[in-house]
């Protein structure tokens, strides 16, 4: 599997030469990392099946292999190295905004061996932008600066983020497609050494914290500016809702009742005959399958791969509510003692494998209640890692919100018919997790690796 650095940026010394050169190798890091995780997810099956579409919902994995490269292309090689496009009549195949991933499989895409090559020889030039691109000292924190000076420091982030976003979705596809295991068997994460003794619920206590981050180098921009949120006190579960609490609901009539559901959730549980998780099956006992693996569900791991709308029928059973953005964010980084946000629910230190699962080493959530070091200030645990959890807030821009370097990586999406996802799953990259980190889908999404945590007003 890839070894991320888990390495972040703030990490190098401030200013100077050896932090220019601390980016650089850094970025060279983290892009190797990616592409080691891309090259397992697209060996591990043959040309046939990287080539096929496993569902609507996704690319053939062959197109995510070329656009990683293209998407490179255009930032790395073209905007902040000035070379001349490589091959311009494909980068129309590639742009996501011109092809739903339902007509991918039938365009002209490069065949896999074409898009093996393209892709390692636009990372060989990209390896050398990265020596040869002149980095001022500010380069550490370039976010909103030319391309090809100090806003170069941050494309490298982001392109790096952008390989690793599609890694995780590329597993998405690894999950949907049918037959035999193909990704061997990774060990499980650790159990949990005291779920037993951890409370059902923390308090977060009210009062304002600071939202979102300017300071933090490789934060996209939906994460931009830092401002001031004040956020009514409240209760959070200490853990993500468990497959078993899931289950209950379900054997409590959960999907019948129209009562538990919103408007458009039920009217969308009705059209969709929605009756449990996806990928779960009932055989006198709930199965689940797991990359090709079909196995009991396990009561104690957090509950994968269901839509907005039945996490929010399940927290009004639970007589809950889902957690506002602010409210997650608040739990995950807000530290009482000093006052500040935190960059992690751990604090400010850069992600090792004991503090959350990430990084795809583990393709499963942890027991609700492991990684005890992970654990915020308020208590909770794996607010990183584990599973995407589900927020009741609308994607919607911060105040004083700039869309950079491109508009549609966020700015195209902001509107009330997606819902925020926050804390990244078992799939996600450490370079691509933060307590800043902002994820978006359609409520009715079943496929990522989304499960949600509840929460009540404190009064
Ligand atoms: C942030 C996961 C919603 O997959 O649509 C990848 C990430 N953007 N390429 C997506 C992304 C452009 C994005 N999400
Ligand atoms: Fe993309």
């Amino acid at each position: 599997m890839s070894n991320p650095t888990g390495s972040q940026p703030a990490g190098a010394a401030p200013g100077g030469t050896s932090s220019v050169e601390a980016l650089r190798s850094l970025a060279a890091a983290e892009l190797t990392a990616a592409r080691d995780r891309t090259t397992l997810l697209t060996t591990a099956v043959d040309d046939a099946d990287l080539v096929k579409q496993h569902s609507p919902l996704m690319s053939p994995l062959v197109w995510d292999l070329a656009h990683v490269a293209n998407q490179e292309e255009l930032w790395l090689l073209r905007e902040v190295g000035g070379r001349e496009p490589m091959h311009p009549e494909i980068d129309p195949l590639y742009d996501a905004f011109e092809h739903p991933r339902a007509a991918r499989p039938t365009l002209p895409l490069l065949t896999p061996a074409q898009a093996r090559r393209y892709g390692h020889e636009v990372r060989g030039r990209t390896l050398d932008v990265i020596e040869r691109t002149a980095l001022p000292a500010g380069a550490l924190n370039g976010f909103g600066a030319s391309l090809t000076e100090a806003g170069a420091g941050f494309a490298f982030g982001m392109i790096a983020q952008h390989e690793a976003q599609h890694d995780e979705t590329m597993l998405a596809t690894h999950q949907l497609r049918s037959g035999p295991a193909v990704l061997s068997a990774p060990p499980p994460p650790p159990a949990p050494a005291d779920a037993a003794a951890l409370p059902a619920e923390v308090l977060v206590p009210g009062g304002p914290f600071t939202m979102g981050t300017s300071a933090e180098p490789w934060a996209l921009d939906n994460e931009r500016p830092a401002h001031a949120v004040d956020v009514p006190g409240f209760w959070l579960d200490t853990t993500p809702v468990t497959s078993a609490a899931y289950a209950e609901f379900i054997a409590a009539g959960g999907y019948d009742d129209p009562r538990l559901w919103s408007a458009d959730g039920w009217a969308h549980r009705q059209r969709a005959g929605l009756t449990a998780p996806l990928f779960w099956n009932w055989d006198g006992e709930w199965l689940r399958t797991s990359f090709g693996v079909t196995e009991p569900v396990v009561p104690d791991e957090p509950v994968l791969h269901v839509c907005w709308y039945e996490a929010d029928a399940y927290a009004r059973w639970a007589r809950r509510r889902l957690p506002t953005e602010a409210e997650w964010e608040k739990a995950a980084r807000w530290d009482p003692a000093t006052g500040r946000s935190r960059r992690y629910p751990w604090g400010d230190a850069p992600w090792t494998p004991d503090r959350a699962n990430l990084g795809q080493r583990h393709l499963r959530p942890a027991l609700a209640g492991s990684y005890p070091g992970g654990a915020a200030p308020c208590g909770a645990r794996q607010l990183v890692g584990d599973v995407w959890e589900w927020t009741s807030s609308d994607f919607l821009p911060y105040p004083g919100f700039t869309a950079w370097p491109y508009k549609e990586y966020s700015e195209v999406f902001f509107g009330p018919e997606y819902k925020v996802l926050r804390g990244g799953a078992f799939g996600v990259s450490p370079v691509a997790c933060r307590g800043t980190f902002r994820n978006w889908d359609y409520p009715v999404r079943r496929q990522i690796f989304a499960g949600f945590r509840t929460a009540r007003d404190a009064r």
